[in-house]
């Protein structure tokens, strides 16, 4: 059999409610470009990587203005309502390229500060294990459950526990059949990974930088030039 290929698929169709900028923050400036462009220029021309697909909302007006959009190793697809349904979207054509038996990388657009010795550990790490894995970060602080009232109903021990990031890494097939399964049944997933484990498997973590973060709170982009600026010495 030939060997299995490795691609990027970005979920880029979100509004950003919770960063309340006036665009969705993958298209907001970030050290001199769009934080999707350095999202994807971590995945288009990496020697492990195939090609790379991004799920974009149906009206988004912002992608033809960015560095990547007619790029020839990067395609588009129109995103869904939730991230989930993106990232279906995204099997969904990856399998029309008949990539059920390839590696996906299934990573936020809005994680752009992604260090590259963290996805070179997750290609070595999942790659090798029969299922796949996932970037993960040990949690730090300690943890409270509330009373649903504003005050501590316990302390939720924190050990054993882990931050999921991105990307996720799976075998199309099998990702795009769990996830299909787990929105079939109603189920709530926020990560790739929750639907395989709804589907009786057991991602890989793969311990990851807590430099790789999210973008979500008006907060985060600042922090985000930071670590991008560090990068560079
Ligand atoms: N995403 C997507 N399709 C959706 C919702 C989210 O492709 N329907 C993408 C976002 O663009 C982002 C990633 O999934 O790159 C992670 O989602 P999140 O951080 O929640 O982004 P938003 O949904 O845009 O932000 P918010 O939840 O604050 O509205
Ligand atoms: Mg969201």
């Amino acid at each position: 059999m030939n060997q299995p290929r490795c691609w990027a698929a970005i979920p880029a169709a979100g509004i950003g409610r919770r960063m309340r900028a006036g665009r969705p923050k993958q298209y907001l400036e970030l050290g001199g470009r769009r934080v999707i462009d350095h999202t994807l220029a971590r995945f288009v021309g990496h020697p492990a990587i195939h090609r790379v697909v991004v799920a974009l909302h149906p009206e988004d007006p912002y992608w033809p203005d960015c560095a990547h959009a007619g790029h020839a190793r990067v395609h588009t697809v129109a995103g869904g309502a939730e991230r989930a349904d993106s990232v279906l979207r995204l099997l969904d054509w990856l399998l029309q390229q008949e990539a059920a038996d390839d590696w996906v990388l299934v990573h936020d657009a809005a994680r752009p500060c992604l260090p590259r010795a963290d996805l070179e550990r997750l290609l070595a790490r999942a790659g090798a294990h029969p299922v796949g894995g996932l970037l993960a970060a040990p949690v730090a602080d300690t943890m409270k459950r509330d009373d649903a009232h504003g005050a501590v109903r316990e302390t939720v021990p924190r050990e054993g526990l882990w931050h999921a990031l991105t990307p996720q890494m799976f075998r199309v097939g099998m990702l795009h059949r769990a996830l299909g399964d787990a929105l079939a049944r109603g189920h709530l997933v926020t990560d790739d990974a929750g639907a395989m484990e709804l589907a009786g498997h057991h991602p890989l973590l793969v311990e990851g930088s807590r430099a790789n973060l999210k973008i979500t709170r008006p907060e985060d982009l600042p922090l985000a030039a930071f670590l991008l600026e560090e990068e560079k010495d």
